[in-house]
């Protein structure tokens, strides 16, 4: 239960010139109700031994499915809750004890909860007023904030009026409130139009642009896929990928070649080489699907003798989706839901073994 005090990683990290803005350092939560501690049930170990990182500037996005630990992370980095065990640092500090840093971070909950009766006006200013912001600042910050969220036209407005989009969009304001250097999003575009999703991906575009670090949670992935430069995986509190989304996204040790002006006789040859995936109407190249080896360049060559035009060789690539969907599934087949105890369980790998069978076809486009 005894918190570490000294800092988890140095700062910067060492060689790379980043700064570590937030560390978990083997960070474990188990839930236990009053009940369970009474009759000594389980809890549900909703987080299982985390390690991660965040950089100053960077967009980092924690994903998983329902229940994965998002939000109990989320929770235990803004000091909200205990950790069973391990740690975590904000700038370096125990969120928990040193409430310093709470200044210097900006929260939006998953559904934020805000009284009815204000406006979005009034429901700024209050939480403004909390902060201590003086008057000059309040008048020059809040319709800056209404204006980004596109809740200029509403502000009038009594919250109990908005819609679940509207009360989202005045949660990200409020996040924003005191200028952090880091923002924690949980689920920030649920219950968004794609307006309105669109409007918090300008927003997060923003605040990179500006330096600051964007911590968010989310099951969008595509959303996520263009917006963030490294990328968690939790699935049922356990980490399944960690590290740069350009990274997670190549298919290790596979290529493609893109052909265009091959005659069926070259297809032939090229398919007993690779795989070779099926064009599209609108499209005359033909792609070929490649182990990284020798195969290249038997197909290389294959291509010029044949008097056809190589296109590209680029590394496969896979959709945030697929990655998702491949990591997910693989440990649901492996760890059926009643199975679960995180502390008998193996460690789940980083990284897969073994590559998996190139993901269906159509699946992904570079
Ligand atoms: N206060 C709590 N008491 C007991 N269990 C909880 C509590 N909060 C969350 N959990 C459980 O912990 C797990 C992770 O939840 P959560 O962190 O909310 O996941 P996510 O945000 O990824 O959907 C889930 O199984 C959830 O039911
Ligand atoms: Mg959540």
């Amino acid at each position: 239960m005894a918190m570490v005090e000294t800092p988890l990683v140095a700062n910067p990290v060492a060689g790379t010139g980043q700064e570590t803005v937030i560390s978990c350092e083997r960070l474990h939560k188990t839930y236990t109700t009053a009940f369970g501690e009474l009759f000594r049930l389980p809890g549900v170990t909703a987080l299982s031994d985390l390690n991660m990182e965040v950089f100053r500037g960077e967009v980092f996005a924690m994903i998983g499915p329902n229940g994965s630990g998002k939000t109990t992370t989320l929770k235990l980095l803004m000091g909200l809750i205990f950790p069973t065990r391990g740690a975590c640092r904000l700038f370096g500090r125990n969120p928990k004890r040193d409430v310093s840093v709470k200044r210097r971070i900006g929260f939006m909950p998953d559904g934020p909860y805000f009284y009815g009766h204000l406006n979005g006006f009034e429901l700024l200013e209050f939480y403004a007023n909390l902060l201590g912001m003086d008057a000059a600042r309040r008048k020059r910050r809040i319709p800056e904030l209404l204006d980004m969220v596109g809740m200029t036209n509403r502000a009038k407005n009594r919250l109990r009026t908005y819609s679940k989009g509207m009360v989202q969009r005045i949660g990200l304001a409020h996040a924003l409130l005191n200028d952090p250097e880091i923002v924690f999003l949980d689920e920030p575009t649920s219950g968004l139009d794609p307006i309105g999703a669109r409007d918090i991906r300008d927003v997060v575009v923003r605040m990179k642009a500006e330096g600051k670090t964007v911590f968010l949670c989310s099951h969008f992935l595509t959303e996520i896929e263009n917006l963030c430069d490294r990328v968690i995986l939790l699935d049922r509190g356990r980490t399944l990928r960690y590290g740069a989304l350009e990274e997670l996204l190549v298919e290790p040790g596979k290529m493609r070649l893109t052909v265009s002006g091959a005659s069926d006789a070259l297809k032939d040859q090229l398919g007993k080489v690779g795989r070779l995936r099926r064009s599209s109407e609108n499209r005359p190249s033909t792609d070929l699907i490649l182990k990284d080896g020798p195969d290249i360049g038997a197909a290389v060559k294959l291509i010029q003798d044949a008097g056809a035009h190589l296109d590209s060789i680029l590394p496969m690539r896979r959709t945030l989706e697929d990655v998702f969907m491949e990591a997910v599934q693989r440990t649901q087949a492996d760890r059926p839901w009643d199975a679960i105890d995180a502390d008998d369980a193996e460690d789940s790998p980083a990284a897969p073994a073994e590559t998996p069978v190139a993901t269906a076809d159509g699946s992904e486009e570079s």
